[in-house]
């Protein structure tokens, strides 16, 4: 499938060690034809260059941004506070406590700010790029139309499945 085009969804997280588990969220957006922009950006290593990002998506015809960070997982929250675009959070597994702490680091913004999060890991990775593609085919009739496919093959696979 061809991702050209400007990228259609802003992809950041807190460290290169996010990778692994969010390139499966640049992957799947590449299943839908959707090109992203993947950038390591840390609300506290970088924290200028994280808000001008979030604070420019939007000119730059950016319609969602997913965030992953781990431990203290503020990235999202960040993201969120600096623009109106939807802002998913996808908690890493960190160095301790199996990614709970990002988790609850994401998920629990205070009222005024929301940060849409989804699963620990390389789930909330790719149901990221699902929820994004969902968003995005609100306005775009071919690509609801590929989410359908996508849930029809997923149905299809599961039914087919054999157990030894
Ligand atoms: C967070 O700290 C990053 O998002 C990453 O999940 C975690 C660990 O970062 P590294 O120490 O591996 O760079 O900011």
């Amino acid at each position: 499938m061809s991702t050209a085009g400007a990228p259609l969804v802003g992809i950041v997280m807190g460290s290169k060690s996010d990778w692994e588990t969010m390139r499966a969220c640049r992957d799947t957006l590449r299943e839908f034809g959707i090109a992203s922009d993947c950038r390591v950006l840390s609300a506290h290593r970088t924290p200028a260059a994280a808000t001008a990002f979030a604070t420019e998506a939007e000119s730059r015809g950016i319609e969602v941004v997913v965030a992953a960070a781990g431990g203290a997982a503020h990235l999202a929250g960040v993201m969120a506070a600096h623009t109106v675009l939807p802002v998913l959070g996808v908690p890493m597994v960190g160095w301790s406590l199996d990614g709970l702490d990002s988790l609850l680091a994401t998920a629990q913004m205070p009222r005024g700010i929301p940060v849409g999060t989804l699963a620990i890991g390389k789930a909330g990775a790719v149901n990221a790029a699902l929820l994004a593609v969902a968003i995005m085919a609100n306005s775009r009739p071919e690509l609801r139309q590929k989410l359908k496919d996508y849930r029809r093959q997923q149905t299809d696979k599961a039914l087919a499945e054999t157990l030894d």
